[in-house]
């Protein structure tokens, strides 16, 4: 039987039952306060504890001592109105840096993130607040109790995935979840290093071992000892190589390049590749005991256009990292976002975070329409699509502006009626004319004179209008 990892204290039977259908969906290991006699039970190995209805105090204070010394470290989810929500709360306590907050009716995507964003405060010190991993879709659910589960344990992981799906991201969570998170997490790209070089990046090298080698140098896994390996494009390194990763692997012992003394490590191993390793294999160019090896945890990651009710939450996360980078947010209006949802993203999340950057130095602090889009983007959006799109609006919680005309149907906006409470007629007009002069430049590659032909304007006259709109920022007028 699977341990018991989160200790659920709530008196209210429908609540506890609630609680403890979601930890499980989770992926966890949940047991009532109730049902455990003794803290004696030191199989328990505690990640969370939940607090919510208190009934007996007295009750309540014995399951509470069944976390034992777990109770100084693990992650509280406290329920809103819990009795004992002032204690735990209280600038003084001890918990007050590690509750999280769980309302009810209880929503599986509200507890998830809570618990998400709980460990990657204790766990990862704060240093991935930089850069959520985010995603409330069930894929991504999935994905995100996978990680949990396998990230304190040693285990090699086998990262799979379209381009731009996350894999690396994925890699760095597990290390920063994993008892490995204060040591080195180390990366290389198996693809992007010559075949000959990359048994020195990997092993490094002793002084004249080979024409340039002036000096002894460590390679990744020696900079990783202790900590997490993350070999990117493995589906890309050559058999000989593969041969040599494989002892490594199975002997935890190297060399260094022109070096007798052999080398003991204490890495783990995370491998991610876009490719079939199993074709791949198939075809003779990977070695099948090293495929073994290294998928003894495999992780399919999905592609963005299997899970696209992920992209608001996405267009919010790089938003707050252009953020912290000084760029000014970037609004995707109704209609933009329902031409992204007809997109296949072929990058996936990569392509999202940069199509979200080059938006946001276009139109900063303001709604972008899909007419504004680059051309491939709004592509998808036919006028049958864009009326017919109101349901997956309401769905993603987008307000859709009133619709008439054909123009309305494709942009979200009618530029011909007149709005209820009259219109600033001069900044409208301005609105337009910058709306159709970024499309030009944007098909144009920002080249000004080719703007002005499809403008039907003196490139003078554009270059004029830039300057008066302060259209030249961000290198487009370049
Ligand atoms: N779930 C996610 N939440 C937030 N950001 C994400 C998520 N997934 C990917 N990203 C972001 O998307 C970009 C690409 O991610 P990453 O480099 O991990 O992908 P990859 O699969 O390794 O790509 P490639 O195949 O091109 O190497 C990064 O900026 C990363 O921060
Ligand atoms: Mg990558």
């Amino acid at each position: 039987m699977s341990k018991v990892d989160v200790l659920v204290i709530e008196s209210d039977a429908v609540r506890a039952q609630s609680i403890v259908a979601a930890l499980q969906f989770l992926g966890y290991h949940p047991q009532r306060g109730e049902e455990c006699a003794a803290a004696a039970d030191s199989t328990h190995a505690w990640r969370a504890v939940f607090v919510g209805t208190i009934g007996d105090a007295e009750e309540a204070e014995r399951q509470f001592a069944l976390l034992g010394s777990a109770a100084a470290h693990v992650p509280v989810l406290l329920a809103a109105d819990s009795a004992w929500a002032p204690r735990l709360n209280a600038a003084s306590s001890p918990f007050a840096a590690r509750v999280g907050r769980v309302d009810f009716p209880l929503r599986y995507e509200q507890l998830a993130e809570t618990l998400r964003s709980l460990y990657a405060r204790l766990l990862g010190g704060g240093r991935r607040g930089e850069m959520r991993f985010v995603g409330g879709s069930q894929p991504m659910m999935r994905l995100n109790a996978l990680i949990r589960q396998v990230a304190p344990f040693d285990s090699s992981v086998l990262v799979l995935g379209e381009s731009g799906t996350g894999k690396e991201m994925v890699a760095r969570t597990i290390h920063e979840c994993s008892p490995r998170r204060d040591k080195p997490f180390v990366a290389i790209n198996c693809g992007a290093i010559p075949a000959e070089l990359l048994e020195s990046e990997l092993f490094g090298h002793e002084k004249g071992a080979f024409t340039g080698a002036i000096s002894a140098r460590k390679g990744r896994f020696e900079l990783a000892e202790g900590g997490t390996l993350f070999l990117d494009e493995i589906g890309d390194m050559s058999l000989t190589m593969q041969v040599k990763l494989l002892r490594v692997l199975q002997e935890r012992v190297f060399e260094r390049v022109g070096g007798a003394k052999s080398q003991r490590c204490d890495v783990r191993i995370i491998a991610a590749t876009h490719r079939n390793l199993e074709q791949a294999i198939a075809n003779g160019q990977f070695r099948e005991d090293l495929y073994y090896r290294l998928s003894v945890f495999p992780m399919e990651l999905p592609a963005l256009r299997e899970r696209l009710e992920d992209l608001p939450v996405l267009i919010d996360e790089f938003n707050q990292r252009l953020a912290r980078r000084g760029l000014g947010r970037v609004r995707l209006g109704a209609s933009a976002l329902q031409a992204l949802n007809g997109y296949a993203w072929p990058g996936n999340v990569r392509e999202l975070c940069n199509l979200v950057e080059r938006m946001a130095i276009l139109y900063p602090q303001r709604e972008v329409r899909a007419c504004e889009l680059p051309e491939k983007y709004r592509g998808h959006v036919t006028m049958e699509e864009a009326n017919g799109g109101a349901a997956l609006l309401a769905m993603m919680d987008v307000q859709q502006p009133a619709a008439s005309s054909a123009e309305a149907a494709r942009t979200g906006v009618d530029p011909m009626l007149l709005p209820e409470g009259g219109i600033d007629l001069k900044d409208h007009l301005a609105d337009i004319e910058v709306g159709l002069i970024r499309q030009a430049l944007d098909v144009t590659g920002g080249v000004v004179a080719h703007a002005a032909k499809l403008l039907r304007m003196q490139r003078t006259t554009l270059v004029e209008k830039l300057r008066k709109y302060g259209l030249q920022s961000g290198g487009l007028a370049a």
